[in-house]
């Protein structure tokens, strides 16, 4: 909490009354997202759906000089994402320049392709962190979900990573089809030395958004997985961290997106539009910004986009009202406007939200899907 008794960063421009004015918020992440381009199709992909709109990547050039102004507006944490970062031949270099200026480097890949020498010349240019998707513990049907043979590849990088003294998150997307592993996924992530275990249920977005009906887990599937997440962390104590992100279909209250919108973090997609959160391209009239035209803290600051849904004084009812709504800022914004078509409603996953049904409806009928899910491709 910061001086207000607000979560700190969750300053408003809802102000109402007497007070000194908030104090600004400023970034404490971003999240570079340097390519789309991907080896792999996963199905649950957050990613937009229409790809090739983002080939025209930022140069290296670029991003070095958005590192700069993010270090200059206060951002103390860079997540090196896509798409597959490692597709980006500079990724060396940026990790290197990111360092220079002070950021903490998490790199977030598929380990496809990540040879040791490069491993190596990341983990000397300093990356502080390295996390790693794996998509099942039984081989066949991670290969099936990556399209293409990956698994045994993922788990040679894994061992590499320790091997050259990197900290190593493992993170597994949660879907109908692997949930019911998730204690062999833990033991795989404990015998492969990881630090941490992120077990993050789909979000629906992008490609996991189009594949929903097929991806969507049971009521059933859900109540056994928090139980084995539980059983999981009584394993593993202090020896594995146990990071476990909820279904929010399946919940009756939202996940604070983001920390709130234009709070805690922001995100630069590959064309270098900067963005609220990574599915937000999809708003309408939200009048995004591109770090080529303007700098990231004007954007961040003085954007109309990122001050859309800044605070609480953009809320309905019955968020408005809500004794919670500095706590999960009303939800996400994306998830209001996908199922409810505004997206200044209250997120559906809350069982205040007028649409909460919707949602109910939609996890009743998990498990009835006859349509194969389509891999992620850029067409
Ligand atoms: Fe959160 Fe809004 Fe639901 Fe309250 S009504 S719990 S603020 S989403
Ligand atoms: Fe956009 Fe949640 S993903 S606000």
């Amino acid at each position: 909490l910061d001086g207000t008794g607000r979560p700190a960063g969750s300053v408003g421009f809802d102000a109402a009354g007497a007070g000194p004015p908030p104090r600004d918020p400023a970034p404490l992440g971003l999240l570079a997202e340097l390519t789309y381009r991907c080896p792999l199709h996963c199905t649950y992909c957050s990613n937009p759906v229409e790809l090739s709109a983002y080939r025209d990547e930022l140069t290296t050039a670029d991003w070095r000089r958005v590192l700069d102004e993010a270090g200059d507006l206060g951002v103390l944490q860079l997540h090196l994402s896509g798409g597959e970062p490692m597709l980006r031949p500079d990724l060396v270099d940026l990790v290197a320049h990111a360092r220079a200026l002070g950021l903490y480097t998490n790199l977030v890949t598929s380990g496809i392709p990540l040879s040791e020498a490069r491993l190596a010349a990341l983990a000397g240019a300093g990356l502080d962190h390295l996390q790693l998707s794996i998509q099942d513990a039984e081989p066949a049907a991670a290969d099936e979900v990556a399209g293409l043979r990956a698994h045994d590849r993922k788990l040679a990088v894994a061992r590499q990573a320790r091997a050259h003294g990197l900290p190593l998150t493992v993170n597994v997307v949660l879907h109908r089809g692997n949930v019911g592993r998730l204690l062999a996924i833990a033991e795989l992530a404990a015998g492969l030395g990881a630090d941490r275990l992120e077990l993050a249920h789909t979000q629906f977005y992008g490609w996991g958004l189009r594949n929903r009906a097929a991806l969507m887990p049971t009521p059933e599937q859900v109540a056994i997985a928090q139980r084995d997440a539980e059983t999981a962390r009584a394993w593993y104590g202090d020896a594995l961290e146990l990071v476990y992100v909820a279904a929010d279909y399946h919940a009756d209250r939202p996940k604070p997106c983001m920390s709130g919108w234009g709070a805690r973090q922001l995100v630069v997609a590959p064309n270098g539009d900067a963005l609220p959160c990574l599915a937000a391209a999809q708003l309408p009239d939200l009048g995004i910004e591109n770090v080529r035209s303007r700098r990231l803290g004007d954007i961040w600051y003085s954007s109309a986009s990122f001050n859309r849904f800044r605070g609480t004084g953009w809320m309905p009812d019955p968020c408005r009202s809500c004794a919670l709504r500095e706590v999960d800022f009303g939800g996400c914004r994306c998830q209001a406007y996908q199922i409810t078509g505004d997206p200044a409603a209250t997120d559906p996953a809350c069982g205040l939200s007028p649409h909460h049904e919707w949602l109910t409806r939609i996890t009743a009928a998990a498990g009835t899907a006859a349509a194969a899910p389509v891999p992620r491709r850029m067409a």
